[in-house]
């Protein structure tokens, strides 16, 4: 099978660890490198998650991790702790610092995708500060990168922060807007509203079924997602939500997107009422399209990916603290 060469960028917290899992066990990933960006919860908490994430996959130290922008470009950071917890459902884990790349993430980006022009994929998940950051230090950046999955923003539809705005471009609306604008050649946005919430959306019932079974990585997944399950209970969303997680699905396996259209793709960084809306706009406008944007995913082939990863075998690669067997 061929491998996708890829870097997560991400904001680690419940469905960006779920991510992270995936991209380690779907024999069709080849991750590089683990980048991190402020957004879910405090950046610090990230780190601990993603090592947690990787430890328990058996990975910690095999794949690098890499520290990157702390704050928002122009506002100030929001946090996801209300929806996400800790993003890892209390677990804990002693740092390993030796597992901490020295080289800031906007660096090994630039780098990792220079050394392969036009062979590596990034998977966007949290705010695009990261992203935005790299294009403007280094314009051939955009066209080194092979294909840029974004998870953010919705199709002209519901957000989640606000009425208007989606969490990731909400978060960084400038950094967002940047990397619309910035040419990348092959840029795919997979939204909240409608695609998260109809296609990958899992009540709790299949959420029961799926975390049935008796692994490391199946107990690890109960635990990150609980609390977010919770949360969308308690506002009307029947389910566990997977966004990111089926973004980077959409690349690996491009068969799952069942129907997409080009949009003009921008995101409101004026106003306070609809900061951070992703406004889409299709032919009639006659703008050129900037993205792929899928409108519908196939859950049900992507529920089987999470059943499988959930039933990978790994030792911890050191102790997770509350992961009981
Ligand atoms: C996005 O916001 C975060 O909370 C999730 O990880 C996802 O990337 C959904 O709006
Ligand atoms: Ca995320």
């Amino acid at each position: 099978m061929p491998k996708h060469p890829i870097i997560i960028d991400n904001d680690t917290a419940q469905d960006d660890c779920v991510t992270i899992l995936l991209a380690l066990t779907d024999p069709a990933a080849d991750l590089r490198a683990i980048t991190t960006v402020a957004g879910n919860v405090p950046f610090d908490r990230q780190v601990a998650n993603a090592q947690m994430t990787l430890s328990v996959a058996g990975q910690l130290g095999k794949v690098p991790l890499h520290l990157g922008c702390r704050q928002p470009m122009m506002r100030p950071w929001v946090s996801a702790e209300d929806v996400h917890g800790d993003g890892s459902g209390g677990l804990d884990i002693e740092l390993d610092p030796d597992a901490i790349s020295e080289e800031h993430a906007v660096d090994a980006l630039i780098r990792i995708t220079a050394e392969q022009p036009g062979e590596v994929s990034i998977v966007a998940i949290g705010p695009l500060t990261n992203i935005a950051t790299a294009v403007v230090k280094d314009r051939r950046f955009v066209d080194n990168v092979k294909s840029l999955y974004i998870m953010g923003g919705s199709n002209n539809g519901r957000g989640n922060v606000t009425a208007a705005a989606e969490f990731n471009f909400y978060v960084d609306p400038h950094a967002a807007q940047i990397v619309m604008d910035a040419g990348f050649h092959d840029m795919h946005i997979v939204t909240w509203d409608p695609v998260t919430i109809r296609d990958a959306t899992y009540s709790r019932a299949r959420y029961e079924e799926l975390t049935s079974v008796d692994t490391p990585i199946a107990r690890f997944f109960a635990k990150v997602c609980d609390t977010t399950l919770s949360f969308n209970e308690s506002v009307g969303i029947d389910g566990s939500t997977h966004p990111d997680s089926i973004t980077l699905a959409a690349l690996l396996h491009p068969e799952i997107v069942l129907e997409e259209g080009r949009y003009r793709v921008d995101v409101d960084t004026q106003s306070e009422l609809t900061m951070g809306y992703s406004a889409m706009a299709w032919d009639k406008f006659g703008t050129e399209a900037n993205a792929h944007v899928p409108e519908r995913l196939d859950g049900e082939a992507f529920y089987s990916m999470l059943e499988q990863m959930l039933q990978t075998q790994s030792t911890p690669s050191r102790p997770i603290h509350g992961l009981d067997a």
